[in-house]
């Protein structure tokens, strides 16, 4: 089979290695079989490592498209144009299309199964979801048998390797950020990592293949880990929990409710133990019960992994129909499966605010523990819905120089 690689950064660069230094096990002795005909970049005069050869590439699409001897398509560009004009392109021609691209599948998810079925070829997304985890197929096969009605995990890379390294070593948030950059985790805008886009379209997609209804982006609340300070890992450290960036979907009746948040978890949970780059990802079916996933959810090699499994998949399976179907209309009802105890940090600007900051959170719960440290206000509260304690926050951003909150799960 000879395939075309649309892009070549740090994924584009490891699907490469795989198949042409024969990384693989498969590709050690299929040279003959599976070949990269050309390689789509945005500048072609980069300066690039001089292992890779230049003769294949191109920055022309045109160049791909046009050739009929390229069956399948590998997208690892980024961005919502141009790349998902040239998917719906490459499957118009017949071409089998794989990607790693999380915010073009979330957001043109029904659009390019429906072409892909029309079409008779192959749309493969498992690098999109968790980096190396296979947790797409597996969602599929546990599908077969179950009805899944919760999903939850960790799903950025980027964020966990920000917050496991604050944890440990003490590191304020930009420079860990900057770490998570270099070693190629970080999408090109990284607050999509931080301010909680990338983990919502993770969740879109796999909510969408759960849930049997296309559930997108804009479909899930979410809010970032930006205002995460010192102040507030030490105290957690303190308190027994460890902050984790939330992916959580709930499909009750005819209803979902998904968010993307914060959350503090016990110590001892297994959760709080997914550090760095690593992802988990846990599923609910009615039959199997709880089935957790874990493994490298960003970085070149765990990425390529997903990405050239797809293309093996297709190599053996490539006659095959999806049978995935996300045509189910599910009402939203945002937020309300979600409620629990909430931390709550104020810095208070001015020491004549504390009583009517405390006033002000008294009015909607009663404070089950109150500490204070110069100027700043900690607080746990007793159980509220995550509406009510975001409209909490609202009122009390006003008083406070900065704030930062989070729900407390399981404990
Ligand atoms: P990257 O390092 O920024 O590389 C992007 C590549 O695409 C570059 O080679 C770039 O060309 C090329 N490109 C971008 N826009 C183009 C255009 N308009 N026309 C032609 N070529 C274009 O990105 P990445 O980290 O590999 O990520 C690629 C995709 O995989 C993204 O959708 C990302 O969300 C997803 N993903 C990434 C990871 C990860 O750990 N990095 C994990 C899972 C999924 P130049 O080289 O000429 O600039
Ligand atoms: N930026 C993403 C992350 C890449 O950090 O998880 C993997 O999807």
């Amino acid at each position: 089979m000879k395939v075309a690689l649309l892009g070549m950064g740090t994924v584009g660069t490891g699907v490469y290695e795989i198949i042409n230094e024969e990384k693989g096990n498969y590709f050690a002795n299929a040279q003959d079989k599976v070949s990269i005909k050309k390689i789509l970049v945005r500048d072609i005069n980069k300066k690039r490592n001089p292992k890779f050869d230049k003769n294949l590439m191109t920055d022309s699409f045109e160049d791909i498209i046009n050739d009929d001897e390229i069956e399948t398509l590998i997208f690892a560009m980024g961005g919502m144009e141009p790349e998902f004009t040239f998917m719906k392109k490459a499957m118009e021609k017949k071409k089998h299309v794989i990607t790693a691209n999380k915010a073009v599948v979330s957001e043109h998810f029904d659009t390019l199964l429906d072409l892909a079925n029309k079409n008779n070829i192959m749309f493969l997304f498992e690098a999109s979801v968790g980096g190396g985890i296979p947790i797409i197929t597996s969602l599929k096969e546990t599908l077969k048998i179950n009805r899944i009605d919760e999903i939850k995990g960790i799903l950025n890379g980027t964020s966990n390797y920000i917050l496991s390294k604050m944890a440990s070593e003490g590191k304020n948030f930009d420079d860990v950020l900057k770490q998570a950059q270099d070693l190629g985790f970080a999408e090109a805008d990284p607050s999509a990592d931080v301010d909680g886009y990338d983990v919502s379209r993770k969740l879109a997609i796999l909510s969408s293949i759960a849930f049997g209804s296309h559930i997108k982006d804009e479909d899930i609340y979410k809010r970032g880990i930006r205002n995460v300070s010192k102040a507030d890992m030490e105290m957690f450290e303190n308190l027994g929990f460890v902050l984790k960036y939330l992916a959580h979907s709930k499909l009750v009746d005819d209803y979902y409710c998904a968010s993307v948040e914060p959350v503090l978890l016990s110590s001892k949970d297994i959760m709080s133990n997914v550090n760095e780059e690593f992802n988990i990802v846990s599923i609910k079916g009615n039959i199997i019960g709880e089935l957790q996933f874990y493994g490298k959810g960003a970085g070149k090699n765990a990425t390529a992994n997903a990405v050239v499994g797809d293309l093996l998949y297709i190599i053996n399976n490539g006659d095959k129909k999806d049978e995935l179907d996300i045509s189910r209309k599910l009402s939203n009802r945002g937020l309300e499966e979600f409620e629990g105890k909430y931390y709550i940090r104020v810095d208070v600007g001015n020491h004549d605010d504390f009583k009517s900051i405390i006033d002000m959170i008294d009015e909607v719960s009663k404070i089950k523990k109150m500490m204070v440290e110069k100027d700043k206000l900690f607080v746990i509260t007793e159980e509220l819905s995550a509406s009510t304690v975001n409209l909490l926050a609202e009122k009390l951003e006003k008083y406070g120089n900065s704030i930062f909150y989070a729900r407390i799960v399981g404990k």
